[in-house]
């Protein structure tokens, strides 16, 4: 069988990617363009923002990644593009180029859920041993997945109010931090300890949901209640009490449901998946289990093509195909 070769953008939100994948798993090219300069002086993401860049970066990147990559559209298989959830504008750029060059080359034409993309970044690193459960954790999302098989997603557990990495940036910003706040928090955290306790949002009994706006609100009002009291608090224990308690619940929910299923992995997906002390503890509790743990290595655990690429391939063998209508869904369900 020949090589598949598929090229993939990703849009979503402040990153302007684009990769090449082979046989689904091989990375050819990466490349990604990242915006976080031009949106730290507003302590997020700036919509309008984001569009325009990924309108100035789109070709540039593209190119680059043609150029690593050795190989012209003429030799893909296929295009992916991320289609959905994330910024409509900054979706609409990516679908938009990725419409323009499929046309134009008259190739078949992907799109991508951009959590399915943060699960196959791991696909980029070892093959999928089904069933599998999967933790994505991001600045948008926190659920737990269940896999049967390739390219089904059940959700059996998802946070009732802010994602994990939500959680971490508005934390970084009530401590002064700039944005995006999780790597910070996390260096922080692994130079303090765990003095102040906060609460952990277990839920109701055998829920695999998750909360993490009562943490963020505890976090909020110990510093302001610190704050009156004229009370020193180290920036450092803030960061590692609020980091264990997200931690804690995180592990703890993902072992349970890895057991009740019986999943042969356990695959960690979403910017989120970064956090030293979340892969240190899923490390610590999964080597007792007879189940395989993947984590992607960093750079691919953040926003990136290669991973929507990943996703396409299996698409494209499933048969999966957009029309010339594909339309950016900032909604769209898994
Ligand atoms: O997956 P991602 O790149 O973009 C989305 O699809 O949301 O995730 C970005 C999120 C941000 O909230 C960022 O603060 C968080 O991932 N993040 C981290 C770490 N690295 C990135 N959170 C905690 N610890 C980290 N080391
Ligand atoms: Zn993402």
């Amino acid at each position: 069988m020949s090589d598949q070769y598929i090229l993939a953008i990703e849009t979503s939100c402040d990153e302007t990617a684009c990769a090449v994948v082979k046989n689904g798993t091989e990375i050819v090219a990466n490349v990604v363009a990242s915006q976080i300069e031009s949106h730290k002086r507003f302590g997020g993401v700036v919509p309008e923002i984001a569009s325009r860049h990924h309108v100035e970066q789109m070709t540039i990147v593209l190119a680059e990644t043609l150029k690593k990559a050795q190989l012209t559209i003429d030799e893909m298989d296929a295009i992916a593009v991320t289609e959905g959830p994330g910024l409509v504008g900054a979706l609409l750029v990516g679908v938009n180029a990725a419409k323009a060059l499929a046309f134009a080359k008259q190739k078949p034409l992907l799109g991508v859920h951009h959590i399915a993309g943060h699960i196959y970044a791991n696909r980029l690193t070892k093959e999928f041993e089904f069933p599998l459960l999967a933790l994505v954790v991001s600045g948008g999302h926190t659920e737990l997945i269940l896999m049967k098989e390739h390219g089904v997603f059940e959700i059996i557990g998802e946070t009732r109010d802010d994602a994990a990495g939500e959680a971490y940036d508005k934390v970084a910003r009530t401590l002064a931090l700039p944005y995006p706040g999780g790597p910070l928090i996390d260096q922080l955290a692994s130079e303090g300890d765990d003095t102040l306790h906060f609460p952990r949002a277990w839920l109701e009994e055998g829920s695999y949901d998750f909360s993490f706006s009562g943490l963020k609100s505890a976090v909020i009002n110990k510093l302001h209640n610190a704050e009156q009291r004229g009370e020193e608090i180290k920036r450092e224990d803030v960061a590692a009490s609020f980091q264990a308690s997200v931690v804690e619940v995180l592990s703890t929910k993902t072992h349970k449901a890895a057991k009740q299923y019986g999943v042969k992995q356990v695959i960690v997906a979403g910017g989120v998946a970064a956090n030293k002390g979340l892969r240190a503890e899923l490390n610590r509790i999964f080597a007792q289990e007879n189940m395989e743990l993947l984590i992607p290595p960093l750079h691919l655990c953040t926003d990136n093509a290669a991973m929507i690429a990943a996703a396409g391939s299996i698409a494209y063998h499933l048969g999966h195909r957009a029309d010339w209508d594909l339309n950016a869904n900032p909604s769209l369900s898994l």
